[in-house]
């Protein structure tokens, strides 16, 4: 099936753009021997795990789900994250995990013993409290009051006996000078805990595969840690590896005016790109303009009741009519992850684009997917 033909809306997924990414993430890994891994909450369309896995080396988990989803789809190194961990899962994640990252010394305490008898790593998330994100608070772990990570005043050294690595995680889509940045201050506060550790994890948030990313500098700060504290560097990011990959084709429905021009989509900012409201951004376009910049300027709003399902302003060079396809571009990506059916919508299909242009469905949704969460 063709691009043109698919049922609208659904989510592309462009195989050729996502294996350019992948090459790039495995030219770092020769380079400096660190080892990368998906961070599965920002792209976890496991039908393309055998794929990605040929180029990283494994996955990493937010909690359970994410950790079982890893294990039987990718079957490679599989790592487990979560601010805190429940009792009565721990047992079933460490089946899953060959790393386990607490966020606590409390977590430590409370499920070492349970990592360690099954030969899991473990790991602390250490707080560096330095910020380097400007805009998204809400992105920033570093912020005043975060619960995310070890700051230095709660460090404590003595229950380090069985901890094999160190973590952090402080950017969202950062270039390496700001990798360069936190590194410094993570050395000086915690180390002298590096050098006791076998593993360093930089966490994700490194925009690896855009453009303009500084890759030299992340290879030297990979490098640098990887000898001065003698460990294996992990980075895990989600977003540079389906970075550019994949779009949300979308149909408008209906036109209409109230002050200006507005459009109305059969797809919707709130279920279908959340990130858009929740962070919030406005999503590149094909064939737009900013408003004003071509001749006839549209607001883009999803079907649902909700005023604010408002996707952004964006101007076109001919007037939009019903049944005029658009595309959103960068939608692979913290999308079908975090979609919803608010207001009893569909949910996209996801589709994968191989590298002749040649479309198949991989997952189609229905009524059934609304009615059995409720
Ligand atoms: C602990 C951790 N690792 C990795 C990631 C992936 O980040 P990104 O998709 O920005 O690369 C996140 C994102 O929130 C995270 O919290």
């Amino acid at each position: 099936m063709r691009k043109e033909e698919l049922r609208t809306p659904c989510y592309v997924v462009q195989k050729a753009k996502l294996l350019d990414n992948l090459r790039q993430l495995q030219e770092i890994r020769e380079q400096t021997g660190c080892k990368i891994l998906l961070a599965q909450k920002a792209f976890s369309m496991y039908a393309l795990y055998p794929l990605i896995g040929e180029y990283l080396d494994g996955a990493t988990a937010s909690g359970l789900y994410e950790a079982r989803l890893g294990f039987e789809e990718m079957g490679k190194e599989n790592h487990v994250y979560s601010p805190a961990f429940r009792e009565d899962e721990i047992d079933e994640v460490l089946k899953y995990s060959e790393h386990i990252v607490f966020n606590s010394f409390s977590q430590l305490e409370k499920f070492q013993d349970k990592a360690v008898k099954q030969g899991v790593s473990i790991g602390l998330r250490i707080n560096p409290e330095h910020s380097t994100q400007g805009d998204h608070a809400i992105y920033d772990p570093c912020a005043k009051g975060s619960r995310l990570g070890i700051t230095l005043e709660n460090f404590r050294p003595e229950l380090l006996e069985h901890v094999d690595g160190l973590h952090f995680h402080t950017l969202c889509e950062q270039n390496s000078d700001d990798l360069k940045e936190t590194l410094k201050v993570v050395e000086q506060k915690f180390g002298t805990w590096m050098r006791r550790m076998k593993w360093i994890n930089f966490g994700g948030g490194h925009h690896i595969t855009r453009e303009d990313y500084d890759k030299e500098t992340l290879i030297e700060c990979i490098l640098h840690v990887k000898e001065t504290y003698g460990v294996q560097v992990y980075l895990e990011p989600g977003e540079a590896v389906a970075l550019n990959a994949g779009s949300l084709l979308t149909t408008v429905l209906e036109t209409g005016k109230n002050g200006m021009d507005y459009a109305i989509l059969d797809t919707s900012a709130a279920c279908h790109m959340p990130d858009v409201i929740e962070m919030p951004y406005r999503p590149p376009l094909k064939d737009s303009g900013m408003p004003g910049e071509k001749a006839y300027t549209y607001r883009l709003g999803g079907p649902t009741c909700l005023a604010g399902d408002i996707i952004g302003d964006y101007s076109f060079d001919e007037p939009l009519e019903s049944g005029k396809r658009l595309e959103f571009l960068d939608m692979a990506i913290y999308s079908m992850v975090k979609n919803n059916t608010f207001n009893g919508m569909p949910l996209p299909a996801i589709v994968l684009e191989e590298e002749d242009g040649e479309c198949r469905i991989v997952k189609e949704f229905g009524y059934e997917d609304f009615k059995m969460r409720l």
